[in-house]
């Protein structure tokens, strides 16, 4: 049998990797800057999370969600200290899309509305709503088309105050990133962040802030859309969460009411998943990865707009844009090939930072020569 070939691929076989750094088969080594699309969160195979793990797998790998699991308990009450929402409540799945999906189902439920509203290029996943409320038609299949998702122009604070005058009041849910990622690395501005909110007191929405990418510390605060002040009703993580173990969840405001088998999935929440979501957040408090996040992507940001090729740098903390000249598009390209650094892109000409968030100064450094060296070629 062969592979479904949806992913074009480099041809590089990782067998090995520690912190940020990664060996391919042929024992070449890489600093990895893209994280394995920003999942990489406490580096790879950090010692906390190989034994809690391990330990966990000895003891029991899963059980159903219809046994006492204890260790949710303890994760959830880790993150509710980790990101500053105690009184929110938290439901495990397994992935971004399915994080996602919870969100605006359990938003529709509560409000018994069917409308969502979402952004021009914003990526929200691959499964049925979520890939709906994605600006991509080339993703969303025929059966995913509905007149129920309406996309307005991103931080556009008119078109939004004319969309709630119109229809607010068949509105379930507004989803956001608090940072693009797909569309490029752009940031929701804090005045459209906080209108969204006021909307969605006025009209009874729900404001989901869908943090799969831009959340659990990446940007140096724990959910990037914190920078404007507002509290979402429900926030919706992934990617870091589990450095790479899949794990997704929605964190849910007190004011949503539970009841069983309004929400469910199997594989969520399972042991092994939690053991390791636990260990990352172990890290990401002991080793103030929040800050190290914070302090390192200034000091990049900072470095990256020295350059004079370098159209426009955007971001925060460890999620940045580095946009190109489109006739420089292949510079990603050569400091994978020539300077062993793995990094992301946003078609056709951004590059994309999303490292570990314990990555060094000297990792930083590496990088900005790699790139002055690509830029003088
Ligand atoms: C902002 C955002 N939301 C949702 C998703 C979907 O996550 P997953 O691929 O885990 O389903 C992604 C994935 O890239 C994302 O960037």
């Amino acid at each position: 049998m062969n592979l479904f070939d949806v992913y074009p691929i480099n041809p590089i076989n990782i067998v090995r990797a520690k912190g940020s750094t990664v060996w391919d088969a042929n024992g070449n080594e890489y600093l990895d800057l893209y994280g394995g699309h920003a999942v990489i969160s406490i580096g790879h195979t950090h010692p906390h999370y190989v034994e809690s793990i391990t330990k966990q797998l000895h003891n029991i790998g899963f059980y159903s969600n219809s046994v006492e699991i204890p260790i949710q308990k303890e994760l959830a009450t880790k993150l509710g200290r980790v990101s500053g929402k105690e009184d929110y409540t938290l439901f495990l799945c397994n992935s971004g899309a399915e994080a996602n999906e919870n969100a605006l189902k359990l938003a529709s439920f509560h409000t018994g509305r069917k409308k969502v509203i979402a952004f021009s290029k914003a990526f929200h996943g691959r499964t049925s709503l979520a890939v709906a409320a994605t600006d991509n038609p080339a993703i969303v299949a025929p059966v995913n088309e509905t007149d129920n998702v309406i996309f307005l122009p991103f931080n556009d604070e008119e078109a939004l105050q004319k969309a709630f005058d119109s229809f607010g009041d068949d509105v379930a849910a507004v989803i956001i990133e608090g940072i693009q990622g797909v569309g490029g690395i752009r940031e929701s501005s804090i005045p459209f962040l906080k209108l969204i909110r006021t909307l969605c007191d006025k009209f009874e929405s729900v404001f989901i802030a869908d943090s799969v990418q831009c959340g659990y510390g990446r940007t140096g605060l724990f959910y990037s859309h914190d920078y404007s002040g507002i509290q979402a009703d429900i926030y919706s993580m992934a990617k870091g969460m589990g450095n790479g173990f899949p794990i997704g969840a929605i964190a849910i405001s007190p004011k949503f009411k539970a009841s069983y088998g309004l929400l469910g999935t199997t594989f969520g929440g399972n042991h092994l998943a939690c053991a390791a979501a636990v260990s990352v957040l172990d890290i990401i408090e002991q080793d103030n990865l929040l800050t190290n996040a914070r302090d390192i992507g200034t000091y990049l940001i900072e470095e990256l707009q020295k350059f004079d090729k370098v159209q426009e740098v955007r971001g925060r903390g460890l999620m940045i844009g580095i946009e190109l000249p489109v006739e420089l598009a292949s510079v990603k390209k050569d400091l994978l090939l020539k300077n062993k650094i793995f990094t992301g892109e946003a078609k056709p000409n951004v590059i994309r930072i999303l490292p570990a968030l314990n990555i060094t100064k000297a990792h930083a450094d590496q990088f900005l020569s790699a790139l002055d060296e690509r830029l003088k070629d």
